[in-house]
């Protein structure tokens, strides 16, 4: 067993929701025991039952689950900061080239370490991740995951038009590598793999109705993509499937949207679409960072939330700006203010946490430190500035301090990374 008094938060439910669920001890203990959370309480309530087991004092300190990146894709790795385009044009001048270089086994292995060590190095202790279209990069990518014992779930993004001949795939070859890595890799660990057509416009009706296929025959498998982000391509997807009632529509047609089903941005979509997503059991990933850098629009997490949907938050770099879900609840913030909604705290904490693991179905596993979780957490430096040190000092409340920590924070913050009950990352060491 291993011990660590702190300051502890996490979450039993939306505190929005639900008032009672906030776990916040000044004077906390957490015990694990092989990858297992076994305890989460005031220290003064839990010492006397530690026996021999020794204690980790870390003053100063805050103990929160680790954070959940919905969205993210992995070859995009160097293509964070790229000046000038909205969406579709940014994909074709900057994002599908930088992806074309992931056919290499030994460039995916590369960016793989750097990709994983740096959503550890930010708290990220769960993603899920878009890989390019070649197996290769997927394979990268969960031998990283999997060495490090990091739950992730990936997959090859299937795309069949529209895009480079490096890039694209085709129905069988898309359905075969699929299979192929669901295979070796699914269930491995702490691995999942995810059915992922990019978007409706670069996969053709046929795979899209074969990814429908898997999706159908494999229950242990998850399905993300893209949805509603930007207004021409709603109109070019719209325009590809005129059959459909709408965008959603689509990949309803084709048996994507389900309780296993992530959806990236959902910005312009009707109340109703909302509704839908919610009677289906599916969740949204709302990726500000993302959205304002790309000038995407303003996600209304508010109607999303009222309609019953899942929601969790993704950085979805390389559109996205920071691996740090701190800042991505920052900006989660600032995209509210200027629908004139303001985000609570607690609420953007529990989007990053259990909001997050319950969008993927794993709230029974992670999410927060109750009991029997896996223990995925981390150790935050909250005077890791001197200007978060200031501002923590004239703190008044838990919420005020969590605030500032979405606004003012950034990786520095994140002193230890703990996956399954293993340091995986140390600020200092
Ligand atoms: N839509 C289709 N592909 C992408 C992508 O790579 N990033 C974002 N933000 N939107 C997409
Ligand atoms: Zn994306």
């Amino acid at each position: 067993m291993q011990a660590y008094r702190a300051a502890t938060l996490h979450l039993l439910d939306d505190p929005i929701a639900d008032a009672g669920a906030v776990r916040f001890h000044p004077d906390g203990l957490l015990v694990t025991d092989e990858g297992v959370v076994v305890a989460c309480g005031a220290y003064a309530d839990l010492a006397a039952d530690l026996g021999d087991t020794p204690v980790e004092h870390l003053p100063g300190r805050l103990i929160t689950p680790g954070f959940i990146d919905l969205h993210i894709h992995f070859p995009q790795v160097d293509v964070i900061a790229a000046h000038g385009e909205q969406l579709l044009d940014w994909l074709e001048r900057h994002v599908f080239p930088a992806e074309a270089a992931f056919a290499d086994p030994a460039h995916a292995a590369e960016a793989a370490g750097f990709f994983v060590g740096e959503m550890l190095r930010n708290g990220t202790t769960t993603a899920m991740v878009f890989g390019s279209s070649h197996v290769a990069s997927v394979d990268a990518l969960f031998a990283e995951a999997l060495a490090r014992n990091m739950r992730l779930i990936a997959g090859k993004s299937l795309m069949d038009r529209h895009a480079p001949d490096d890039l694209v795939d085709t129905v069988e070859g898309g359905r075969w590598d699929m299979l192929d890595l669901i295979v070796r890799w699914a269930g491995q660990g702490r691995l999942g793999y995810a059915v992922t057509p990019r978007f409706a416009v670069t996969s053709s009706d046929a795979q899209l109705a074969m990814a429908g296929e898997i999706v159908r025959d494999h229950p242990e498998v998850w399905m993300q993509t893209h949805l509603a982000e930007n207004h021409a391509e709603i109109a070019q997807a719209e325009a590809l499937f005129p059959a459909a009632s709408d965008y959603l529509n689509v990949y309803e047609h084709f048996g994507l949207v389900g309780p296993k089903s992530v959806f990236a941005h959902c910005i312009h979509l009707e109340r109703q679409a909302f509704a839908r997503l919610s009677a289906a059991g599916a969740a949204v990933a709302f990726c500000p960072t993302s959205n304002l850098f790309l000038g995407s629009g303003l996600f209304d997490l508010e109607a999303a939330l009222a309609e019953g949907v899942k929601v969790g938050v993704g950085t979805d770099i390389g559109a996205g700006t920071s691996y740090s879900i701190l800042h991505t609840l920052g900006e989660a913030y600032k995209v509210g203010q200027l629908r004139g909604a303001a985000l609570d705290p607690l609420r953007a904490f529990y989007l990053a946490t259990l909001g997050g693991a319950r969008a993927l179905g794993l709230g029974d596993r992670i999410g927060n430190l109750a009991r029997g979780k896996e223990a995925d957490f981390l150790v935050l430096d909250l005077a890791a500035t001197p200007l978060l040190a200031r501002r923590m000092a004239a703190a008044r409340s838990l919420e005020e301090r969590l605030f500032a920590l979405t606004i003012l924070a950034d990786d520095r913050v994140i002193e230890r990374t703990y996956l399954a009950g293993v340091c995986q990352h140390r600020r200092d060491g």
